[in-house]
């Protein structure tokens, strides 16, 4: 890890890729969504027919894959992705990606291939990372972790409001109960309950933790 890394962990719907944009646009750094990653190797899996038990089958399959990710001018934007040369951006948001992507997450070989590509952007960036292992697993030596939360009814509502079709709940219930690097609070991280904040709040909550954590050099001025 050559570059910082801000890590933003938390479940379903409970605001880390807006806060997260917020907080790397004011910095200056890379966004990026672990969990756009996991969503493009789900995408695949479905396209190449793995759509039951993958545990298995996965691990020689993930072995054949390329994922490219691609910068955007504006870093605070992040990254797009190419699977096998093929952009997977319009289709993170499926519904069939959503109902799938917690389990193919929960395969050894896949969080090996994914946290590999999250490491080695590391060596050449400063990065506001966001997931559900970032803090504890991907990078527990950044001394920048949070960990946002909020009610199951809040966290429904939202996702309900973007139009999306996602089971949250179902989503949770895998991603906590997993056994390879389950959603958790990382030991060190700040946690922000976002139920009752907008997004604003919770940006200048996290930039406010930052700035007494003294993470102000290339902070640009607001
Ligand atoms: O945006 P939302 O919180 O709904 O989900 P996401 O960040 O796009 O992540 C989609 C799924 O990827 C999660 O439900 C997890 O199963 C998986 N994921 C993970 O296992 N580890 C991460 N660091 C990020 C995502």
């Amino acid at each position: 890890m050559a570059g910082r890394v801000i890590a933003i962990d938390g479940p379903a719907a409970s605001g880390k890729s807006s806060v997260s944009r917020g907080v790397a646009s004011a910095f200056g750094w890379l966004f990026v969504s672990s969990g756009h990653l996991y969503r493009a190797v789900a995408w695949g899996a479905l396209r190449d027919g793995f759509s039951h038990d993958p545990s298995h089958s996965l691990i020689d399959w993930i072995a054949m894959r390329q994922l490219t990710l691609l910068e955007d001018e504006d870093p605070a934007k992040g990254v797009s992705l190419l699977l096998d040369g093929e952009n997977a951006t319009p289709h993170l948001s499926k519904p069939e990606v959503a109902a799938k992507v917690s389990l193919i997450a929960a395969v050894p070989a896949v969080r090996d291939f994914i946290n590999a590509r999250l490491r080695s952007l590391s060596e050449t960036h400063d990065l506001v990372m966001e997931g559900r292992d970032i803090g504890s697993v991907v990078f527990p030596e950044t001394p920048w972790k949070f960990y946002l939360d909020a009610s199951p009814e809040e966290r429904a509502r939202r996702r309900a409001k973007e139009g999306a079709v996602d089971s949250v709940a179902e989503r949770d219930r895998l991603d906590s109960t997993r056994a390879t690097s389950p959603l958790t609070i990382p030991p060190g991280a700040t946690v922000i309950d976002t139920t009752h904040l907008d997004l604003q709040q919770v940006i200048a909550a996290v930039l406010s933790h930052l700035d007494s954590l003294t993470v102000t050099t290339t902070r640009s001025a607001q």
